[in-house]
């Protein structure tokens, strides 16, 4: 590294990638925002301003190339990310690339290989329900052995309106990763099958995903059920549960006060992303950057991307076909 100070370039000035360079240069210590690029150059722009005078590009190669660039936080739409993420690795500097890794398992599998050749874990990825303290506190209780041998996964993830059409592609690959990633992570164990049903939102959107449900068996037989909505007209909420021989953990999903007021008790629940995991994308930003000070890779790997992806094609397989889908596998490289 150039410095005890980690400078970053962050590729995407969109909601998250703004977010991403606020925390950095705000919330973070050790770090810094010293380039920001986007196809957008007003975006760039924006945000390269909030950050204090950071440079604006409008190609991330030349970002990536900075001299003065030490990391990368890639932020931009899915379908740039792994070629952003192979930049960075070619060029030997880190990266945390937002999920989903890369948008086919192909591509995922370049950047592990990518990884293996070089010898050393450059990528992480954005999968920050690790860092909520609500989710690592369940998994720390299931792992204490608290509830004895796990049988049953399920999380429950609610978007408050239908913002774009997505397609049940999308959906996974995009939304239903993040739930794909805490189903292995939280079991600490891979999945062997996988079978989606989902809703139109109506007939003539008939090609939009609505609501989803993939229903998983793990390789030791447990069982898995992950639920999408894509407008739920009332808030956002994420929630898991693992129900085990001896006891059930949920997780909290309403940190507000109660209220109680005209008769009634009541709770907030947050209006959507930003404000339910504020908390963890400065905690993952935090985290990646004292790793880089050590000189180490932390959080969830390439690796984890490419077997996330894995679950998501069959999930994808599983909607075309409408029969359960075996789950594929890659084995684990000593590297992660
Ligand atoms: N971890 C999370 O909870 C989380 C939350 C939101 C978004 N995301 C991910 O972050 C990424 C960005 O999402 P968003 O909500 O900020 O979207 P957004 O549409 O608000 O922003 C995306 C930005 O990327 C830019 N862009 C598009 N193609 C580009 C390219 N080839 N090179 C450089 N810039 C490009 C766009 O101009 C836009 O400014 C997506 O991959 C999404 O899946 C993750």
């Amino acid at each position: 590294m150039a410095s005890e100070t980690i400078n970053v370039g962050v590729i995407g000035a969109g909601a998250i990638g703004s977010l991403h360079a606020e925390n950095l240069m705000r919330r973070t210590m050790g770090a810094t925002v010293v380039a920001v690029m986007d196809i957008k150059e007003a975006a760039a722009n924006a945000v390269a301003a909030a950050c204090d005078g950071a440079r604006a590009y409008d190609d991330a190669g030349d970002l990536i190339a900075d001299p003065d660039v030490d990391a990368v936080l890639i932020a931009s739409t899915d379908r740039s990310h792994a070629d952003f993420t192979l930049g960075c690795i070619e060029a030997g500097k880190p990266a945390l690339c937002e999920k989903p890794l890369a948008t086919t398992v192909a591509d995922a599998e370049r950047i592990v290989n990518a990884e293996l050749a070089a010898g050393r874990r450059l990528a992480q990825v954005g999968f920050m329900r690790e860092y909520d303290l609500a989710h690592r506190e369940l998994y720390d209780l299931l792992h204490s052995g608290v509830i004895g041998e796990s049988l049953k996964f399920r999380s429950v993830h609610i978007n408050p309106q239908f913002s774009r059409e997505l397609p049940i592609e999308s959906v996974i690959t995009n939304s239903l990763i993040h739930d794909i990633h805490s189903a292995r992570w939280i079991m600490g164990e891979e999945i062997s099958s996988v079978y989606t049903q989902w809703l139109p939102f109506d007939r003539a959107r008939a090609q939009s995903a609505r609501l989803a449900e993939l229903q998983l068996v793990y390789k030791s037989g447990a069982l898995g059920s992950l639920e999408y909505n894509g407008d739920s007209g009332y808030g956002y909420e994420v929630t898991v549960e693992v129900t085990g021989e001896s006891g059930r953990l949920n997780t909290a999903s309403h940190p507000s006060p109660s209220l109680r007021q005209a008769g009634a008790l009541s709770r907030a629940i947050t209006p959507n992303w930003p404000q339910r995991f504020a908390q963890a994308y400065i905690d993952e930003a935090q985290d990646w950057i004292n790793a880089l000070r050590r000189k180490e890779a932390t959080g969830p790997s390439a690796w984890d991307g490419a077997m996330s992806l894995i679950v998501a094609e069959a999930a994808i397989r599983s909607a075309e076909t409408g029969r359960p889908q075996p789950v594929g596998a890659i084995g684990k490289p000593s590297l992660y």
